[in-house]
């Protein structure tokens, strides 16, 4: 824990004045009172590969602030243990869309800035990044952005309807570059089937990478897909589109020298597909791929 969170002294210790005091947490005791959670699903939806890695994170004290004060406002615990009223969620019928790693946000304020009309619904397991973009949405007075802390698998899988969201965006998701770890890689047949039936039909999937062999892979994935088709006419990746900001990850990736490739995918409508199909679109919570 940071001794930057002015913090109340621990019981018992003594306080000397002008000295941080550093607050131990006792066994059980929450890091953010009324913030995110630490593990919002626990164990009822126990998946053994995720896509994420937990990271140690730091919070700085703007970031814990911000999230004491706004995750009751603009947080969303994923537990899976309910379905969301996307309407009542954002407290408006505008169309959402879900934004899946948004990293410290910048990138997800500032569309969302340039978007009012357009709700959206970002996930992340980054505390730091939780609390960054909470403070960002309040500075630019977005009210068009809420916070979900845990896996975007379990949202989509267990909270989300079918047809509920009005485009997805998975900008600069972990590389796993060494071949043991491809298989906690997001973009893969499962997930793009799970995606696919909370998306309505000609919905965008919006994804990006500075990973050369994860671009081709995904968009291998994507183009042998039945659920998809290609927004470029002649197939293949999409030149960076306006709307899209440089993310941190990227600026970080090109800095490095890597190339960028953006695909945008549409979900396509099957003739044949009537929505009770879709309703029960649920995927088994350990699948190979998805954990
Ligand atoms: C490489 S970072 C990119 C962050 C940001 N999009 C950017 O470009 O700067 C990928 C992010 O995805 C998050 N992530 C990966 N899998 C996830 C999942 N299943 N659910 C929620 N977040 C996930 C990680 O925690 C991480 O913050």
């Amino acid at each position: 824990m940071s001794d930057s969170l002015n913090l109340p002294p621990a019981p018992g210790s003594p306080r000397v004045p002008g000295v941080p005091v550093r607050h131990t947490r006792a066994k059980g005791e929450p890091r953010f009172p009324d913030g995110p959670k630490a593990d919002p699903a626990g164990s009822h939806f126990e998946r053994r590969i995720r896509s994420f890695q937990p990271r140690r994170s730091r919070v700085t004290a703007g970031q814990a602030d911000a999230l004491q004060r706004l995750w009751p406002k603009w947080g969303l615990d994923i537990d899976g243990q309910r379905v969301l009223d996307l309407a009542e969620l954002f407290g408006s019928s505008r169309p959402v869309v879900l934004e899946i790693g948004f990293g410290m946000g910048e990138a997800t304020a500032q569309m969302a800035a340039a978007d009012p009309a357009t709700n959206v619904l970002a996930v992340d397991v980054h505390t730091p990044g939780q609390g960054n973009l909470l403070a960002l949405a309040e500075r630019h007075g977005l009210t068009n952005v809420r916070v979900a802390n845990g896996d975007a698998i379990i949202l989509l899988r267990e909270m989300l309807t079918p047809d509920s969201l009005d485009g997805l965006r998975v900008y600069f998701p972990d590389p796993w570059p060494k071949k043991r770890h491809h298989k906690r890689r997001l973009i893969q047949p499962e997930f793009l089937t799970l995606a696919a039936t909370r998306l309505k039909p000609g919905a965008v999937l919006h994804c990006a990478t500075d990973w050369e062999p994860y671009a081709e892979q995904m968009l291998e994935v994507l183009t042998a897909h039945p659920d998809y088709e290609n927004t470029q006419p002649g197939g293949g990746f999409a030149a960076r589109p306006e709307f899209r900001p440089l993310t941190r990850f990227e600026g970080q990736g090109l800095v490095k020298g890597h190339v960028v490739n953006d695909l945008l995918f549409r979900r396509v409508q099957h003739g044949d597909q009537h929505e009770g199909d879709r309703r029960g679109d649920r995927l088994p919570t350990e699948r190979p791929g998805l954990g």
